[in-house]
C-alpha cells in the first residue's frame, strides 16, 4: 500500500496548494493513505478548528502537528473535546496536555494503521522523552495494526537519525518535520523502516522558512520581538511517498515528491 505524507503547511498558500495539488497526486499515486503536518497552517502559527475540518475535508486522513500546535488557543478545547480526533499533537507533552499523540485507524480498503506524532527535545522544549514515549505506544496498539507511521518533529538531525535507527523493523516510517526544509537522505533501513531526516514544507519556498524574509532578517539584525508575515512567493508542495508491505508494515521504498 501507499502512504502518502505532506510536509508542514504553512499558511494560506499551503493549504490553496494541497487544495490544488491532492486530487492530481492521487490520480498519479493513488495512496491508500494520506497524512500531513499541519502546525503551522494557520498564517503560520498553529491551526483553528475550522482549518482542521477544511483540511481533513480534503481527504487527509489524520494532521500531525508540533510545538506551534500551541499557538491558537482555540485548539486546547478543540484537542480536549475530540479524544478519538484525527489531529494530533506530539505525544510526548506532558499528560496533562490536551489533547492525544496516537490515532489507530483503518483504510477504506480496510487496512489498519496508527500514527504515531512524537517531538525531540534537542534545540526544543524539554518535554517528555520521545524514544521511550515510541515504545510504550507501539506497546499499546493492537499487534495487528502493522502499518505503523511516525512523524518525528524535531530540530536536530541527530536525534532525528538516532530515533529512527531506535524504530527500525518496529515502524513503517520515521519521518522529519519542522525545519520546513527537505532533506536528500530518503531511504529503508535495514529492517524495513523508511526515513528521511525532513520532508520540507508546503508553502512559500521564496522566505527564510515560509515567512517574509525582511522581518526575519530585521530580527537577526537588532534581536528584537518582530512581526513575522506568511511569504507569497514560490508555494511548493513537499511530501514523500511511501510504499509498503500491509501483512509486514514494512517499508518497501520511499520517494520524495515536490510540486510543482
Ligand atoms: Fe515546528
Amino acid at each position: 500500500m501507499r502512504i502518502l505524507f505532506i510536509g508542514d503547511i504553512f499558511g494560506h498558500p499551503g493549504r490553496q496548494l494541497v487544495k490544488e495539488t491532492l486530487p492530481l497526486l492521487r490520480e498519479e499515486f493513488q495512496p491508500e493513505l494520506v497524512l500531513a503536518n499541519a502546525e503551522n497552517a494557520a498564517a503560520g502559527f498553529g491551526i483553528t478548528p475550522p482549518l482542521v475540518e477544511e483540511l481533513l475535508d480534503m481527504g487527509i486522513a489524520v494532521l500531525t502537528s508540533g510545538n506551534h500546535i500551541w499557538d491558537k488557543k482555540e485548539i486546547y478545547s478543540y484537542l480536549r473535546d475530540h479524544l478519538d480526533g484525527r489531529l494530533l499533537r506530539p505525544a510526548n507533552y506532558p499528560e496533562t496536555a490536551p489533547g492525544h499523540g496516537l490515532y489507530v485507524g483503518k483504510t477504506q480498503s480496510d487496512v489498519g494503521y496508527a500514527v504515531i506524532n512524537l517531538q525531540g527535545r534537542v534545540f526544543m522544549p524539554s518535554i517528555d522523552c520521545p524514544f521511550r514515549k515510541a515504545d510504550a505506544l507501539l506497546e499499546s496498539i493492537p499487534s495487528d495494526v502493522k502499518i505503523r507511521f511516525v512523524d518525528l518533529h524535531a530540530e536536530a538531525t541527530s536525534e532525528k537519525q538516532a530515533l529512527s535507527w531506535y524504530l527500525d523493523g518496529r515502524v513503517t516510517a520515521v519521518i522529519g518535520t519542522h525545519t520546513h526544509i527537505p532533506t536528500a537522505d530518503e531511504r529503508v533501513l535495514p529492517q524495513g523502516t523508511a526515513y528521511q531526516t525532513d520532508v520540507g514544507m508546503t508553502g512559500p519556498y521564496d522566505s527564510i522558512i515560509g515567512m517574509e524574509r525582511q522581518s526575519v532578517i530585521q530580527k537577526f539584525l537588532d534581536q528584537l520581538p518582530a512581526r513575522f508575515e506568511v511569504a507569497k512567493g514560490e508555494p511548493r508542495l513537499s511530501a514523500v511517498l511511501i510504499e509498503a508491505d500491509p501483512a509486514t508494515g514494512q517499508a518497501i521504498s520511499i520517494r520524495r515528491i515536490q510540486r510543482p
